[in-house]
């Protein structure tokens, strides 16, 4: 069988953290692959049942991606055949959707030898999928922090976080424009002014590697989580449990409908476990964050 020209793999990512509302992002260790080929027509084969519903022509979001990153330069994308191996759950709140965006940006990238800094490829990325939280940490990897203010981006990086992580899936999907839709238009003053403060002391936490302190800031959110939480079941419960067990902290995944959970490095097996048998309507995931962002892989 004809080997693939190049496979790209893209990371998981969770967005948020809490009170980083639209901003900040974390990859995760949850992989998309996409093997590239030519081919005369666009054909994107996904593995396995979980992404069987999505398009598989040009009007796949992976290819509608590559070819806008090409029109940006001026250029179009010849078809090739994309096999997708994904062990991202979709549409669950772990950026499923700025995965496929990555993708797509390194793939034209890589086609067109357009050179793209990290920085143009988060840009691109923030315009297409209206935020910068998931994309920056799927294209950059880590702890990512954004500002993607009417195309006006910066976006730095955390150090590494040394910390376990659970996800709680759901057998819900949610959309994110959705969930979107729960939050209000406006939020006074002083609200923001709480919101901003615990997002300042969170990041200022995890950069020092205080989770203890970034974890309890985690949970102090105005900006989303009381207007998405009614969507999840057992949420304050869930929040409670994982105290009992010394979890960092608990929050909505993204725009939910999944939880993520930091806990003590080494300690994600174990306490996943207690949880799925606690809250069996969860599947639970124990991960790590993933240091690296998306990449190209070629054979020697
Ligand atoms: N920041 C986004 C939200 C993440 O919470 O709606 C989901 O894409």
């Amino acid at each position: 069988m004809e080997a693939p020209l190049f496979t790209v793999v893209v990371p998981a990512t969770t967005a948020n953290l809490g009170p980083g509302y639209d901003s900040v992002g974390m990859a995760l260790s949850l992989y998309m692959t996409v093997e590239v080929k030519e081919a005369l027509k666009w054909n994107v084969h996904y593995e396995g049942e979980e992404y069987a519903g999505l398009a598989t022509d040009d009007t796949n979001l992976i290819v509608r991606t590559i070819q806008d990153v090409a029109g940006r330069h001026g250029k179009e994308v010849r078809p090739h055949t994309l096999r997708v191996i994904s062990d991202i759950p979709l549409g669950k709140g772990l950026g499923s959707s700025a995965t496929a965006i990555a993708a797509g940006i390194e793939i034209a990238n890589e086609l067109l030898d357009l050179s793209l800094s990290p920085k143009e490829k988060v840009a691109i990325g923030s315009e297409i999928e209206g935020h910068s939280d998931n994309v920056a940490a799927a294209l950059l990897g880590g702890v990512t922090v954004a500002y993607f203010i009417e195309n006006e981006l910066e976006v730095v990086q955390l150090p590494q976080p040394i910390i376990g992580v659970i996800i709680l899936v759901p057998p819900n999907a949610l959309k994110t424009s959705e969930s979107r839709g729960f939050l209000p238009q406006e939020l006074p003053h002083s609200v923001a002014s709480a919101g901003n403060a615990a997002s300042n002391v969170m990041l200022t936490a995890m950069a020092l590697g205080d989770w203890e302190l970034a974890g309890k800031m985690m949970e102090k959110d105005i900006f989303h989580e009381q207007y998405r939480k009614p969507l999840l079941q057992d949420f304050d419960q869930i929040r409670d449990f994982c105290h009992g067990l010394g979890a960092y902290g608990t929050t909505i995944s993204g725009a939910g409908p999944s939880l993520f959970v930091a806990v003590k490095e080494g300690k994600q097996e174990e306490i996943a476990k207690q949880l799925e048998k606690e809250f069996p309507y969860y599947r639970a995931i124990a991960i790590t964050p993933s240091p690296i962002g998306s990449t190209i892989q070629k054979d020697a």
